[in-house]
Parts: C-alpha cells; sequence; structure tokens
C-alpha cells in the first residue's frame, strides 16, 4: 500500500461488471477454435473430462491466487510482486508477465484480423460449396490485407482500453458478452436440430478413453490453463481493479464455470453440424476458417448463421484482446506514470508493429522457419502457450502456496468464503497440485520427458 499515489486507481463499477469483464477476457479464440479441434483430436469426450479437471486442479486455485495478489496490492503484475516481496526476484515473473501479454497480443490481433475479413466477405458474397480452402489461402497469401485486418483488430482493441476501466473495457464487455452468450445459445440451438446433432453430442460428450493419448491429456491441461487467461497477470490485473467486498472464491468459480460452458456450447454448436455434412471432425486448425464455411454455403440460410457466427466469434476474441492490452498498459501507466492515453495508442502502435511479422508468415515470410517447420506465428505461440504461460502460472502458484502467508491471504479470501473449508481446499491444491501439473506439463513440452515415451 502506497499513500502518494500519482494517479487515483480506477475501479469496476459493479461486481457483475467485473465478472463479465473477466468472462470476456477468457472466453476467446481458445473456447471458440482451440478447444473444439483439440477435442476433435483428441477423442472428444475424454478431452472434455481432462479439460474440466484441470479446470479445477489448475485453473481455479491460479485465477483465485492472480486476484489475491492483485485486489491486495491494487497494481499491476510487476508492481504487486514488487510491493509484495521486493527482492531480485519476484518482480520479474512480473516483467516475464507483461512481455508474454506483448507477444501473445501480437499474433492473437493477426487471428482477430482474419474473423474481422470473414465477417466482411460473408457480407459481400455468400459462401459456396468448394471455395473455403482456396479462399483462406488466397487470403493468407496476400501480405497486405493480412497486415490491414490485423490493424484494423488492433484498432477497435485500442479503442476500447483508451475507455479506462469502468466506462471502456467494463461498458464494451457489458454490451458485447451478453450479446455473444445469447448468439451463442441462439446457434447451438439451431445445430441441435440438425440431422448429426446426436452424433455431434456423443462424440463431444461421450468418453471413449482409447482415443486419449498422453499429448492429449497435456494439451488439455495446456488448453485449460491458456482458456482461462492464466499466468501472465491478466487477471492479476483485472483484480487489481477490484474493492474490498467483491467475493473472490465466488467470482472465480462463476467465471470458471461461464468459460468452461461457452467452450462446450461451442463445441455443441460447432460438431452437430460437422456431423450433419459429413466432415471430419479431426480437421485440426482448418476447422473455423476452412471446414466451417464450406458447412455454411451448404445450409439453408448459411449466409445469415455464417455471419452471427462470425460476428460471435469476433465478440470473443476482443473481449480477450482488451484485457492483454490492458496489462501492458497499466503496467507503464503505474510504473512510468504515463497518462492511459499515450500508454494505450504508443503500445497499442508497437504491439500492432511487431504483429506485422506473424502476419507475414504466412506469405512473405513462410520461408522462415524453426523448432521443426514452425513459422514465425507458430514459433511465438508455442513459445507463449507452451513455455511463458506455464512458467508464469508455476511460479504464482508458489508465490501464493508458498511466499505469502496466512494472514495476507486470509486478508483476500474472508472468513465467510470459508465456508465448506473452501480456503483450505484451495491452499493445498495452490501448494501441491497446481504446480507439480504445470511442472509436469513445462517438462513434457521442453522435451525432458520424451525419454518415457
Ligand atoms: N483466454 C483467451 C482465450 O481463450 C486468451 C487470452 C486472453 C489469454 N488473455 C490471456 C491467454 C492471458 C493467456 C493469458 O482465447
Amino acid at each position: 500500500m502506497t499513500f502518494k499515489k500519482t494517479q487515483k486507481r480506477e475501479h469496476w463499477a459493479s461486481k457483475f461488471g467485473f465478472v463479465l469483464a473477466a468472462t470476456g477476457s477468457a472466453v476467446g479464440l481458445g473456447n471458440m477454435w482451440r478447444f473444439p479441434y483439440k477435442a476433435g483430436e483428441f477423442g472428444g469426450g475424454a478431452f472434455v473430462l481432462v479439460y474440466l479437471a484441470a479446470v479445477i486442479a489448475m485453473g481455479i486455485p491460479v485465477l483465485i491466487a492472480e486476484f489475491i495478489i492483485g485486489r491486495s496490492t491494487q497494481k499491476n503484475p510487476v508492481g504487486a510482486f514488487r510491493a509484495l516481496r521486493n527482492n531480485k526476484f519476484w518482480p520479474l515473473v512480473g516483467w516475464l508477465g507483461v512481455l508474454t501479454g506483448f507477444v501473445i497480443l501480437s499474433y492473437y490481433c493477426v487471428v482477430g484480423g482474419w474473423i474481422l475479413k470473414y465477417i466482411f466477405s460473408s457480407l459481400t458474397s455468400a459462401f459456396e460449396t468448394g471455395t473455403a480452402g482456396g479462399r483462406f489461402e488466397s487470403f493468407l497469401a496476400s501480405p497486405s490485407e493480412m497486415v490491414l485486418w490485423h490493424g484494423i483488430f488492433m484498432g477497435f482493441t485500442i479503442f476500447i482500453v483508451r475507455g479506462g476501466i469502468s466506462s471502456g473495457i467494463e461498458k464494451w464487455n457489458k454490451i458485447l458478452m451478453p450479446a455473444f452468450i445469447i448468439l451463442l445459445l441462439i446457434l447451438m440451438v439451431n445445430s441441435l436440430f440438425s440431422p448429426g446433432a446426436e452424433k455431434g453430442i456423443n462424440f463431444l460428450l461421450r468418453p471413449d478413453f482409447s482415443k486419449l493419448t498422453r499429448e492429449g491429456v497435456l494439451e488439455a491441461l495446456g488448453s485449460a490453463f491458456f482458456s482461462l487467461s492464466l499466468g501472465m497477470g491478466a487477471m492479476l490485473t483485472y483484480g487489481s481493479y477490484l474493492d474490498k467486498d467483491t467475493n473472490i472464491s465466488v467470482s472465480a468459480l462463476e467465471i470458471a464455470f461461464l468459460d468452461t460452458f461457452c467452450a462446450i456450447i461451442a463445441g455443441l454448436m460447432i460438431f452437430p453440424i460437422v456431423f450433419t455434412y459429413n466432415v471430419d471432425p479431426r480437421i485440426g486448425p482448418g476447422m473455423l476458417f476452412i471446414t466451417l464455411p464450406e458447412v455454411f454455403a451448404s445450409m439453408p440460410a448459411g449466409q445469415l448463421i455464417g455471419i452471427t457466427f462470425f460476428v460471435l466469434v469476433a465478440f470473443a476474441a476482443i473481449t480477450s484482446a482488451i484485457s492483454l492490452l490492458e496489462v501492458v498498459v497499466s503496467f507503464v501507466m503505474d510504473e512510468f506514470g504515463w497518462t492511459r492515453k499515450k500508454a494505450d495508442y504508443l503500445l497499442g502502435f508497437v504491439i500492432f508493429l511487431a504483429g506485422i511479422p506473424s502476419a507475414l508468415s504466412f506469405n512473405i515470410w513462410s520461408g522462415f522457419t524453426a523448432w521443426g517447420g514452425k513459422n514465425i506465428f507458430d514459433i511465438l505461440d508455442s513459445l507463449a502457450s507452451n513455455f511463458m504461460l506455464p512458467i508464469g502460472g508455476f511460479f504464482i502458484a508458489i508465490f501464493a502456496g508458498w511466499i505469502l502467508t496466512h494472514g495476507e491471504k486470509e486478508a483476500e479470501i474472508k472468513k465467510v468464503e470459508n465456508a465448506f473449508h473452501f480456503y483450505d481446499i484451495w491452499h493445498i491444491l495452490i501448494r501441491y497440485v497446481t504446480p507439480v501439473a504445470l511442472l509436469i506439463v513445462l517438462l513434457y513440452t521442453t522435451g525432458a520427458l520424451s525419454f518415457f515415451k
């Protein structure tokens, strides 16, 4: 706690607004794009079960830890660790978080741009069967279009963050998230009336453990973590705008529930139509941009449904992108005393520039590959989601589990919140279960365990 605050810290206007904003951060491309295709790849229902276990054993505990660290210090990730333990090491975890936010946002906006482009082109002409693959490829092949749409997406993100916490981020989440959920439910109901509904539901919800590989388990752990926006201080930053009356544990449960709910509903929307039109559910990353447009092309009212679908995905992506930008913006505002306007415009622009190599990695720079053929976009994505986030999450768990005192933690999770021994269960998870699970993910991805394969 400092007494000489230069700028008064902003706060959420309501608890509801905070929960929506954090849910908006969590629900994003991870739910709409990554979760369904990974579930498709790794055996449907069995993958979903492991994903649920990961949300409970590592997701919710780290979410609570980030809220505790953020709210108790009312600071950005670097300032927060420094305020709690000012030594050489812990503030570095905050630095890693800010850097990770920078990296993820740079390529996240590129995919955000693809979605805007899809909305735009489906407004002007309907999807036609047999053309989606070619269309996507010719779009990827155009450097100027890729950079243009990437920039437009970043422009929207900058615009919302410019408004600040309650009158920018919270206000827009209160509009976009309910609209998102309503559109999602409408499309799901529509899918559930299609002939492939039963197959789709069975595929997603009936566990077939024979299809679940070790890689599938690790993907489920990683996806759960990414989907909840954990490991880099995004939730910590949102928590730093909380006041003392909000119940952290209840909010964390609500956010985790809504995020998981949206991932499963997205699956229930996608798989029935995938089976109705007989496309292979194990299609991979092209599901959103190739398979589904194909399906929309052959559906009655496909143009309308297709546009609705991409608008929905755009809402999900933008509410996540603003949380990533807010981490970086709050960091320079707190640490260097910049105004929100300067921080937002300048950093937004710099991150836009940093994203250009990712946009070009699908065309003129596609020859630049490393790590077994990965282009720049894929390298940044694996670097961030397979290494930087689990490392950040691991240290956040160690910090909350082993470094903070009970007194410091109990000041945030109040006695009233300890119904059903909530605090004690959380404490066991964050001390033992979460760090071990994250360490396994890390060791596996760094290849240290390849020896056991
Ligand atoms: N959770 C978002 C998604 O599912 C992505 C995201 C936003 C994120 N902020 C983050 C991921 C912070 C990790 C850390 O698409």
